[in-house]
């Protein structure tokens, strides 16, 4: 079998054929992997049955695993330590209740972001395995922000060089009510972010949008929150969105560096069992002073 890509646009998502995640991959299916990755920044594998132990390994062929401390309010766990479980279970495998404060959280991914934008050193990949599906809905929605970047005008181009964001759980989170007790938000202080990525391999540049970027520094907060909202409506027009709809056993792995997602709304009384593994970044995107 040799891996091979059907582009999903010119530019952005592709389907991958002709490889069994399940077991050890060879270097020129990686590297094949890694640079469509690089080139169309969202990939998809059809009916890849995993095991959590698979997955982890599938993924540690991109990166260190990220150490997912501080990034959820969940205490006990229902997967492997390596996983971030984005379902809507409990550990009895039950739907959350409508009031669980559990499901509160998880309501954050419905709001644009891209993964742990609030650590100071943010993920590359994530890869997001299919394990249940409600019947119909729960789509996740991704967006370019290579394309969304080169569309906006000289103006504001040269406006956000070099401008630095501050990114925390709390202003996302916040957004929808969600509030945070003491041992929380000790866990969840604000980071530094630029504005602006520039790819390592491709030297793209792309807009850095988050639900977690809450402030910009230097600037007044109601400037920065308007500022911010409005990049999220440029950037998320449907021109650069890429829409998964999910089928059992679907992986679907994207660079976090390039790209915003976002959780689509379902019947909560189905299992949506969701698990994500996620690839540690390799550099921070700014120095972090005492943000
Ligand atoms: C995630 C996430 C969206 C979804 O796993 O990081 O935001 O559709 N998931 O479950
Ligand atoms: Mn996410």
């Amino acid at each position: 079998m040799t891996v091979s890509l059907s582009p999903i646009t010119e530019q952005f998502g592709a389907v991958v054929s002709g490889v069994d995640l399940g077991r050890p991959l060879t270097p020129d299916e990686v590297a094949a992997i890694d640079s469509g990755m690089d080139q169309y920044a969202v990939l998809v594998f059809n009916g890849q049955d995993l095991t959590d132990e698979q997955q982890v390994a599938f993924s540690k062929n991109f990166g260190e695993m990220e150490n997912k401390t501080g990034g959820n309010i969940r205490t006990e766990e229902r997967v492997n330590q390596h996983i971030n479980d984005v379902s809507n279970l409990d550990n009895n495998n039950k739907p959350f209740d409508r009031n669980d404060r559990r499901r509160f959280f998880n309501l954050g991914n419905h709001l644009w972001h891209s993964d742990s934008s609030f650590r100071a050193t943010p993920a590359k990949y994530s890869l997001l395995s299919a394990r249940s599906i409600p019947s119909e809905g729960g789509n996740t929605e991704f967006a370019d922000m290579r394309q969304a970047y080169d569309a906006l005008d000289d103006k504001t181009k040269a406006k956000i060089e070099g401008l630095v964001c501050e990114h925390s759980q709390i202003y996302s989170r916040g957004k929808l009510g969600f509030t945070f007790n003491e041992e929380e938000i000790g866990l969840m202080k604000p980071v530094r972010q630029a504005f602006v990525r520039v790819h390592p391999k491709s030297g793209r540049k792309s807009l850095y949008l988050s639900s977690h970027a809450g402030r910009v520094l230097g600037w007044p907060d109601p400037e920065a929150r308007l500022f911010l909202l409005n990049l999220l409506e440029h950037g998320t027009q449907r021109q650069f969105v890429y829409a998964h709809k999910w089928q059992l056993h679907d992986l679907v792995m994207w660079d976090n560096r390039q790209t915003m997602h976002r959780a689509r709304d379902f019947d909560e009384t189905q299992k949506r069992d969701m698990r994500r593994t996620t690839v540690a970044g390799e550099a921070m995107t700014v120095e972090q002073a005492a943000a």
